[in-house]
Order: structure tokens, then C-alpha cells, then sequence
């Protein structure tokens, strides 16, 4: 059997070779490159010096942490203990101080609900393009939260994690962030060409827009979880603008890899950590995270929409936006909020085509 760190170095090979990769590498010379290389050995110098500035961490140990994608002092005081001590030579006891040192070190304290609403009031939303839908969602999508999408085969949760991918791109005036997307595609479903045509509708320029959307393909559950270093990665030693992260979809291999009851707690543990590891992404660098979910049957309902999302309760109390699409006619679809803590429950109407994502009613006045 492959230990652990085989395993992981296994996948990142794979990584480099076929994952993460922007689509469109063209037109870069061959200095501009070296440049960058230069810059990111710059950085990451640095950012093992400020590693190595925690007491207790030798050169060894901070190998050990980049390597699963712990660069800076602040990805360690927004890491768990059970998160750390599983990683090699790293027992709790060590894993608990270093956690503490870094907090002291960014003098991270109990924060006063002042400062916390000043914190949380500076974030944005994203748009998706339909009116409708931001409105129902108090805005667009909001930063720093996990926002889910479930609903049947075909309801439209791709649909709106690519046009996404492509808002984000905009500048904030037209509801964009200014930024890049990290698209974790889990069912190969991800469609370059219908990202061109979301950004021509949106007067883009598609190739510009395919070039800032780095598309992994997680093949199993190994990839999506080594992705998700990957992401501290892009952002702390590549330092790329990165506001968006899609998961599409979240459960598949949770589903398809863990089957039968005896490892079902097994399954929500893991979960439960690849979700809580996201939250702490989207909340320390202001991403928006949209995840999508398939639906079952629910046979112990019998009235209403028979189908629940995978995913049970873990998922539920990870999302703070959790919206239902179904398939309408003639390429309306229905979303509808369930459970937002601050907004009502809702339900809007708005379009796919070939264009993308947009209102119903903007589409009917042509
Ligand atoms: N180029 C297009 N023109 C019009 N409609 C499209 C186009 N591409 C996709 N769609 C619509 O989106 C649907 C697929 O939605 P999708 O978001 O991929 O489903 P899922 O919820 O399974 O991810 C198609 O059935 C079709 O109705
Ligand atoms: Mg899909």
C-alpha cells in the first residue's frame, strides 16, 4: 500500500502534468516567464522565512507544510489540529502550539463585533448574471461564504458555475470581482467553448477570459482533495487575483467512493473536513465558493418536490446560501433559497441559452 506522502506526491505529478492549468498559455515570451519563476522563488523564500519564523519550526518541518499547502504563518492559524497532526513528524502537542504561535504571531485575538461587522461589511457580492437571482440572494453571490447549487440532472448548476467563472472577470461596477476562477471540475463537464460564448454575450474577449480560469479535473476523491491545497497555493506563492472557486460538483466521489452503510461516517468525516478546510479559504481570502450538488430520490416524501441533496446535514450547515434549480420550459429555469438565515425563502425564474445565464424578462422584451 502507497503511504500517504507517496500517494500525495503521486497526484501532484499528475497535478502539474494535466491539473491545474490555465487553458490558454499562449503569448507569454520566454523572459516574461522567467520573471515570473524569479518573482515566485522571490516569494517563496519569504514565505518559508516567515514560516520558519514560528518557533518550533525547523527547515524539515516547514518542507512538510508547504507540501500540503501550508505557506504562510496565516494558513497555519486558520488550520485545525486534527488537520496538521496528521501530516508527518507533527504530533498534536506541536501541531496545537505551532497553530497558537501563528495566531499570536498575526496577533489574531477574540475579535469585538464591531470589528468583526467592519470585517464582513467589506465584502462583496458576485453576479450571475440574472438580476432575478442576485436579487433573491441579497445581492449576487456572496464573498467569503459557500454557496451551493443542487437540483436534478440538466436544472443548470454547470451552467451557472461557468457563467461565473466568466462574471467574475468583470470589473466591479458590472458586478464582477476583477478576478480569476480556480475551476475544480469533479464530472468533466466543463465546456471551454460555452465559456466563449458567455464572454462574447458579455463583450469579452473570449480567449482573455478562457486564460483566467485554471480548470483541474479531479479524476476521484484523491484529486478533488489535493486540489484544495493547491488553491492556498495559487493565491500565497503564485499570487494569482484568484475570487472565485468552483466545485462541480462537490459529492460525486463522495457518493460513488464511499458506498454501503459501513463507511458512511467515514464519508461525512471526510466531508466534513474538505468542506471546513473550503469555508476557511473563502473566509480568509474572500472568495466567492459555489458548489454544486445532485439531488435523490426521497421516498419518505410524499409531498411536494420528492428529492433531497446529497450530502446530508454537513453539507447543509456548510452552505450559507443552499438554492434549488429545477428545468422549466423553453430554457426557464426555477431557483429557489431554502434556509438562508438572514433572507426569506424565495423562488425566482430565469433563463439558459446560448448566450448563458440571464433574466427571463429581459430575454422576453426582445
Ligand atoms: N449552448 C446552449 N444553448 C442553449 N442551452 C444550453 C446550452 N448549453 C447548455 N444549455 C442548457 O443547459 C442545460 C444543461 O445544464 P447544466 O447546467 O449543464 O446541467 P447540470 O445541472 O446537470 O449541471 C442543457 O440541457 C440546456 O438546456
Ligand atoms: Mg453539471
Amino acid at each position: 500500500m502507497a503511504t500517504k506522502k507517496q500517494k500525495n506526491s503521486k497526484v501532484d505529478d499528475v497535478i502539474q502534468e494535466i491539473g491545474i492549468e490555465s487553458q490558454e498559455k499562449k503569448g507569454k515570451t520566454e523572459t516574461a516567464a522567467e520573471q515570473i519563476k524569479e518573482e515566485v522563488n522571490q516569494n517563496s523564500k519569504k514565505e518559508e522565512f516567515s514560516l520558519r519564523d514560528l518557533p518550533g519550526v525547523g527547515s524539515k518541518m516547514a518542507d512538510t507544510l508547504k507540501e500540503h499547502g501550508f505557506h504562510t504563518p496565516m494558513s497555519i492559524a486558520m488550520a485545525s489540529v486534527s488537520s496538521l497532526e496528521a501530516l508527518d513528524g507533527i504530533s498534536e502537542l506541536t501541531a496545537g502550539r505551532i497553530i497558537d504561535a501563528a495566531k499570536e504571531h498575526l496577533d489574531m485575538g477574540i475579535k469585538t463585533a464591531n470589528e468583526f461587522m467592519k470585517d464582513h461589511a467589506t465584502r462583496g457580492f458576485l453576479t450571475t448574471n440574472s438580476k432575478a437571482l442576485d436579487q433573491m440572494m441579497g445581492g449576487g453571490i456572496e464573498q467569503g461564504v459557500l454557496t451551493e447549487f443542487f437540483g436534478d440532472f440538466g436544472s443548470g448548476k454547470t451552467q451557472i458555475a461557468e457563467e461565473c467563472a466568466v462574471t467574475v472577470q468583470l470589473l466591479l461596477d458590472r458586478g464582477g470581482l476583477n478576478g480569476k476562477c480556480i475551476y475544480v471540475d469533479a464530472e468533466g463537464s466543463f465546456r471551454p467553448e460555452r465559456i466563449k460564448q458567455m464572454a462574447v454575450a458579455l463583450g469579452l474577449d473570449p480567449n482573455k477570459v478562457l486564460e483566467n480560469i485554471f480548470v483541474a479535473r479531479a479524476y476521484n476523491i484523491d484529486f478533488q482533495l489535493a486540489f484544495n491545497s493547491k488553491i492556498r497555493e495559487m493565491i500565497d506563492v503564485q499570487h494569482e487575483p484568484i475570487k472565485l472557486v468552483v466545485i462541480d460538483s462537490l459529492t460525486t466521489h463522495f457518493r460513488s467512493e464511499y458506498t454501503g452503510r459501513g463507511t458512511l461516517a467515514d464519508r461525512q468525516q471526510t466531508l466534513n473536513k474538505y468542506l471546513h478546510e473550503l469555508i476557511i479559504y473563502a473566509e480568509q481570502y474572500g472568495l466567492v465558493i459555489i458548489g454544486t450538488n445532485q439531488v435523490m430520490a426521497n421516498p419518505g416524501m410524499m409531498f411536494g418536490d420528492p428529492t433531497t441533496p446529497i450530502g446530508g446535514h454537513i453539507l447543509g450547515h456548510a452552505s450559507k446560501y443552499r438554492v434549488y434549480l429545477r428545468k422549466g420550459r423553453e430554457g426557464k429555469r426555477v431557483a429557489k433559497l431554502i434556509d438562508a438565515p438572514h433572507l426569506p425563502d424565495a423562488e425566482v425564474v430565469f433563463m439558459v441559452d446560448e448566450t448563458g445565464v440571464h433574466d427571463f424578462d429581459e430575454k422576453n422584451k426582445k
